[in-house]
């Protein structure tokens, strides 16, 4: 069965209260109940880890690389900052997928640029929760090609 490692990034323990005009009120833990309804349903294992540290993304993403065979990413803030992080997911060989809540190319401006989407497949933006679903769909056709 197919392995997808799912990364929130920081800060995103918070939702449900932090910004609910950006993030909506769905919790972290409702988002992911939600995603492994779906895991089940399209017949995949997932790993899900939320970390507010950038090391700790990038150590993550080593030490998984054997491991799992895609992989669903929110950066959050990292997204805009981190050479690290898109390094450790280009180095990890893995198809990601990245994704966000908030459609972050109608926000501001230091949100349109993403250092990590460059090696991600592709990016889905805007959806809220159901961006992380859209997600793991597109993840899942990544490691079924
Ligand atoms: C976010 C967008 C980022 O700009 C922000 O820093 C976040 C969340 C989103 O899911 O919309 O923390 O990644």
């Amino acid at each position: 069965m197919a392995r997808i490692l799912v990364i929130h990034g920081p800060n995103l323990h918070l939702l449900g209260t932090r910004e609910p005009e950006h993030y909506g009120r769905t919790t972290l833990e409702e988002i992911n109940s939600r995603l492994e309804t779906l895991a089940s349903d399209l017949g995949v294992e997932l790993e899900i880890h939320q970390k507010n540290g950038e090391g700790e993304i990038v150590t993550l993403l080593s030490d998984k690389t054997g491991s799992v065979d895609a992989v669903l990413i929110n950066p959050a803030a990292y997204t805009h900052t981190s050479v690290a992080i898109r390094d450790a997911l280009k180095a990890s060989g893995l198809p990601a997928v990245e994704v966000h809540l908030s459609n972050i190319h109608e926000r501001e401006e230091f949100r349109k640029h993403s250092y990590t989407s460059a090696v991600c497949k592709g990016q889905i933006s805007g959806f809220g929760p159901e961006s992380y679903l859209l997600g793991l769909r597109a993840a899942v056709s990544l490691v079924s090609s």
